[in-house]
């Protein structure tokens, strides 16, 4: 069994303390020391905004689809407790290398702004051992990884039927994210032996997280970066990424 150092990502920044995906939710896990922050990224008229859901209604006071909104009316909406919903752009301005972040392409066409927009950052400075980009679509990933393949990449897997294809092909792969039900050690080891690492979401039970972490896995996707810290050898913050 490999332990490695326990990363914790806090999830759409840290969605148990501020709303989600928006820069008070970024700000609260750096405070927390989370290692990395997981948000969720759309293209909406031309413009990479960090939002979860493609409808308005759950988690602003809009309506329908962010793709029938132009980019300045998206930003007039309040997102939670009056936050706006920020770019991915703003994203990295408030993460101020201070954390990590993970950049899940969530929705299509995704993958060429991304990786526009990380080539800038990096010709500012960013270190890309610090950027982790993610999806559900094997499309987006495939797309991003022949743009920039020094970056690193994280298939997102949340189904057994898929996780039961894919778990001895990850080549070009960092880490697989998995979905908490599909943990087992098995699934560990396998993924360990392909040198690549598992992170788990969404953990936010104590228990849980210390569970998890005893069996091995790498890290865990949380709404609560505080609660890693409670219960885990995981130190708070100082950006690496084992
Ligand atoms: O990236 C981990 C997790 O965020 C994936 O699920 O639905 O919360 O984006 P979801
Ligand atoms: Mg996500």
């Amino acid at each position: 069994m490999i332990f490695r150092p326990f990363l914790c990502i806090g999830h759409r920044g840290a969605k148990g303390h501020a709303p989600e995906n928006t820069l008070a939710s970024i700000r609260k896990a750096l405070d927390l020391g989370a290692h990395c922050v997981e948000i969720d990224v759309h293209m909406v008229d031309g413009e990479l905004v960090v939002i979860h859901d493609e409808r308005l209604e759950r988690r602003t006071n809009g309506f329908g689809s962010i793709h029938d909104y132009k980019f300045h009316d998206l930003r007039s909406l309040d997102a939670g407790e009056s936050e706006i919903i920020p770019t991915l752009r703003e994203i990295f301005q408030t993460l101020n290398h201070r954390a990590g972040v993970n950049i899940e392409l969530k929705g299509a066409g995704t993958a060429e702004p991304v990786a526009r927009l990380i080539s800038d950052k990096l010709s500012k400075g960013w270190n890309q051992d610090h950027i982790l980009v993610s999806s559900f679509s094997q499309a987006e990933l495939t797309r991003f990884h022949e743009l920039m393949p020094d970056i690193k990449i994280g298939r997102l897997v949340q189904s057994t039927s898929l996780l039961q294809r894919i778990e001895n092909e990850l080549s070009d792969c960092f880490s697989l994210h998995v979905s908490a039900d599909l943990v087992s050690v098995r699934l560990i080891t396998a993924v360990h032996a392909q040198n690549k690492r598992i992170y788990v979401f969404t953990v936010n039970e104590p228990n849980e997280i210390f569970r998890l972490r005893t069996m091995g896995v790498d890290g865990v996707f949380t709404d609560y970066p505080d609660r890693v810290f409670r219960v885990t050898d995981a130190t708070r913050s100082s950006l690496w990424w084992a």
